[in-house]
């Protein structure tokens, strides 16, 4: 049962693109799969299509209703907040022990996506960070990073952080952003002088009929 965390150095960044593309990657390969999406904020039960957990059920080939939302995303907040301070205005707080039981529990495919949520240093209560959550869980993951002008320092510091915690960084994903791109590759090649072997990959901004690159390569070790 191989699991591998989808984080990233903020939101928006493209985790949930990411995890979806990867999911169709492995089930046209005859992999099953299935992902989780634990902690969503900005929830809209009016209007769930949007969500990452729809998203991501839809990807999975999986009816996107209420029920099955809440079997992949259990703890959902209104507020369009940092998870600790929506949980805070609900009154819902997300307890780690449930957090960590939730995303290590079995299931039966060859490979389980969890998406986080915004980057790795999101609080997830008064006590933990999205970071705290990964390195509990042992989880390996993908760093999902952008091209817009400031991603650097933020894609190097979270490397940094994550690399502190000996979390195992099984390779990093330079998505192309949708304002102030900069060079995907040049973002890559600046990344991996400075943070050494970690295999990355560029993805383009998908526009009209642009191809998706396929994306196993880089889990290929982890299937
Ligand atoms: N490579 C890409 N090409 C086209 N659109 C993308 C790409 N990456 C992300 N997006 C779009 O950008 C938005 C933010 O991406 P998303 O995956 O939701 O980010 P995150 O999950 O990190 O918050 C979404 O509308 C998504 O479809
Ligand atoms: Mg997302």
């Amino acid at each position: 049962m191989n699991k591998i965390f989808i984080t990233s150095s903020g939101t928006e960044i493209g985790k949930t693109f990411i995890t979806t593309s990867l999911i169709k990657d492995l089930k046209k390969e005859n992999y099953t799969v299935s992902a989780l999406k634990p902690i969503l904020t900005g929830f809209n039960e009016k209007e769930v299509s949007k969500s990452d957990s729809a998203l991501l059920l839809e990807a999975m080939g999986l009816e996107v209703s209420i029920e099955n939302i809440s079997k992949i995303t259990p703890w959902r907040y209104k507020e369009p907040l940092s998870p600790n301070i929506a949980a805070e205005l609900e009154n819902k707080p997300i307890l780690f022990n449930e957090l960590i039981d939730f995303s290590l529990s079995g299931t039966d495919e060859d490979l389980t996506l969890i998406e986080g949520i915004g980057g790795v240093m999101v609080p997830i209560n008064n006590k933990i960070t999205v970071i705290d959550w990964i390195k509990a869980i042992e989880i390996p993951i993908i760093l999902v990073v952008g091209t817009y002008l400031g991603s650097l320092s933020h894609s190097l510091t979270a490397i940094k952080c994550l690399k502190s915690k000996n979390i195992k960084i099984i390779g990093i994903v330079v998505n192309e952003s949708y304002s102030q791109p900069m060079s995907k590759e040049k973002t890559a090649k600046t990344i991996s002088e400075l943070t050494g072997s970690i295999p990355i990959t560029t993805i383009p901004r998908i526009v009209d009929n642009k191809k998706m690159p396929n994306l196993i390569p880089l889990i290929k070790d982890y299937i």
